[in-house]
């Protein structure tokens, strides 16, 4: 995607994957980095499995805690932020949606953790990839190693389906979430970036495009 102004000066632009060309015309054209988001990767199974106790999503029965969750962890993100039932029920909806693979973690009767899960089928040249779709911990339980663990959880389900690549998108200044990420052993596939003039009055919107 790009835009240009009457004069047919470039004022916002979006590559994926980008590469140093578009790193290059970005800078020439004065235009600044407002979005970065990383697909990361790295070969299933793990040499190690998780340790929780993690179950399946209930549809239905699990939305409202799922949504509670969903919208503290994400508050900040411009994708993920204010999901409502209507949304999920989308998702949901979709062809690839499998409740076996959105894992729950409870603690005392509570959900604190989830880990969703996405297989996408192999194409031309590339083969099939387990995405960990959406990841969260509940804001009050961060720093217990729940992330880790119930990313483990999902890994070690999309192993068990016989998937040799784990994939997932995150937004490049997302630390904890890149921390954690690099502690087991993901590294950088690609990178899906937006720039735009910031002189301009109103900057244009990064266009929404992957899940975090
Ligand atoms: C990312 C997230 C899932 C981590 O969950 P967590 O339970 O706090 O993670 P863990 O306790 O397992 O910590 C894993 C590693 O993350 C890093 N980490 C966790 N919280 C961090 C923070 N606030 N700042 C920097 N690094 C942090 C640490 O390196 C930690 O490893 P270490 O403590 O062994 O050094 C959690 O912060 C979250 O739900 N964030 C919002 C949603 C999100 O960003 N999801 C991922 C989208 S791709």
């Amino acid at each position: 995607m790009e835009l240009e102004d009457d004069d047919g000066n470039l004022i916002a632009l979006e590559a994926d994957p980008a590469g140093p060309d578009d790193d290059r015309r970005a800078a020439a054209a004065g235009l600044t980095l407002v979005r970065e988001v990383l697909q990361l990767r790295r070969s299933l199974p793990m040499d190690r499995s998780s340790t929780c106790r993690c179950r399946s999503f209930r549809p239905g029965a699990d939305d409202t805690e799922f949504l509670r969750i969903n919208n503290l962890a994400f508050a900040w993100h411009p994708d993920q932020s204010d999901w409502t039932t209507e949304q999920l029920a989308d998702r949901m909806g979709e062809r690839w949606f499998d409740p076996e693979g959105f894992l729950i973690l409870e603690q005392d009767d509570a959900m604190v953790a989830f880990c969703w899960t996405k297989v996408h089928p192999p194409t031309d040249g590339e083969p099939a990839l387990g995405e960990i779709y959406v990841i969260g911990v509940d804001p009050a339980a961060h720093g217990r190693g729940l992330g880790t663990q119930i990313v483990l959880a999902g890994l070690d389900h999309l192993a068990a389906l016989g998937i040799t690549t784990g994939m997932l998108h995150v937004e490049a200044d997302n630390d904890p979430a890149r921390r954690m990420y690099e502690r087991l052993g993901f590294e950088v596939h690609s990178a899906h970036r937006w720039w735009a003039r910031l002189d301009l009055p109103t900057p244009p919107n990064p266009a929404p495009g992957r899940q975090p």
